[in-house]
């Protein structure tokens, strides 16, 4: 038995996050990779100072209340946090983390993939290839929907809605957002801000949903707001799945209000509402957004430094407040 800090990782990490984490601690992996449920988190945890999670645990607050008395610090491996309760966990004195900032260029990367994917019909133009039903080059085949000059709206303008704009003035698109706060003038640039919900909508001819999941953004994309787009306007979501309401942008991906959506997160993910997965207008990846190996090494890397300054009594660089209402 060693004197350092025994962490548990409840699900299995990139292979260097877990060569410096069992360098520098006591710890039990999760090399199956198998998710767990709440049940067995707990059971896993006992005698355990340090957990690191993932998106895919939730940890509300009976699980909070379930968790040993050795736990002293949560480190999830994501930069969203709603599957956790917050107050709950510093209510018992347990420092929760987060890895924001590393995962912002390879999210915003997906953001622009999903958007030029839907736009450009990506899910019809890679089946016609792979099914062998291309016969040639015509003037009107799988046309889509232009992308430069258009105009991109962001709703949620923190880092990787900030990052998504780089790239769309990089499309020469004309930036629009929803955000809580203004930004401030050498950060916002050239882009419009909209305190008034129906003036964003109306300017969306490409959605982009960059916002994190609390009580105010679930349901965002309903059909009253679905309604308020301009006629054919792309839909994007990178976010979380619950900020859609499925059957609303479904119902409007079929009428053509909506022409396309791009999708990397959905309500129930991985077992999404199955007509995403067979309609041509959709293009839809598996949650990807920070699937790069860089990023996800540095997601790892900032949970053991998050880890590193709590057992060594430094000022954790992420400890959370709990999500705004
Ligand atoms: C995040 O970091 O929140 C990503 O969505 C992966 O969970």
């Amino acid at each position: 038995m060693s004197g350092r800090p025994r962490i548990l990782a409840a699900r299995r990490l990139p292979d260097n996050v877990t060569a410096r984490l069992e360098h520098d601690y006591d710890a039990t992996l999760n090399p199956v990779d198998e998710v767990l449920d709440t049940d067995e988190l707990v059971a896993r945890a006992a005698g355990h100072g340090g957990l690191i999670i993932a998106n895919t645990e939730q940890v509300d607050a009976s699980v909070v209340a379930a968790l040993p008395e050795s736990v002293r610090i949560i480190a999830t491996f994501s930069v969203g946090y709603e599957h956790i309760d917050v107050d709950a966990a510093s209510a018992r004195g347990i420092t929760v983390t987060n890895t924001p900032d590393v995962l912002t260029d390879a999210t915003a990367d997906v953001t622009m993939l999903c958007l030029l994917g839907a736009a450009r019909r990506a899910t019809e133009s890679l089946l016609t290839v792979r099914e062998h039903r291309w016969t040639g080059w015509t003037t009107t085949m799988l046309l889509g929907t232009h992308v430069t000059g258009k105009r991109i709206g962001i709703f949620g303008m923190g880092r990787i809605g900030q990052a998504l704009a780089r790239r769309a003035r990089g499309f020469d698109m004309q930036v629009h957002y929803l955000n809580r706060r203004r930004l401030p003038p050498e950060v916002e640039g050239d882009a419009t801000f909209h305190d008034d919900e129906a003036s964003f909508l109306a300017n969306c001819d490409f959605l982009c949903l960059n916002a994190p999941s609390t009580p105010a953004t679930i349901g965002y994309l309903n059909a009253a707001r679905i309604a308020q787009l301009p006629d054919g306007a792309v839909v994007v979501n990178t976010a979380r799945g619950n900020l859609v309401d499925d059957e609303a942008l479904l119902a409007a991906l079929k009428s053509g209000k909506v022409a396309a959506a791009g999708l990397d997160v959905f309500n129930g993910e991985p077992r999404l509402h199955p007509e995403y997965q067979t309609m041509m207008n959709v293009f839809a990846l598996p949650h990807v957004g920070s699937a790069t190996v860089e990023t996800r090494d540095a997601m790892g890397f900032v949970c053991l430094d998050n880890l590193d300054a709590y057992f060594t009594g430094q000022p954790v660089p992420n400890a959370l407040a709990a999500l705004p209402r």
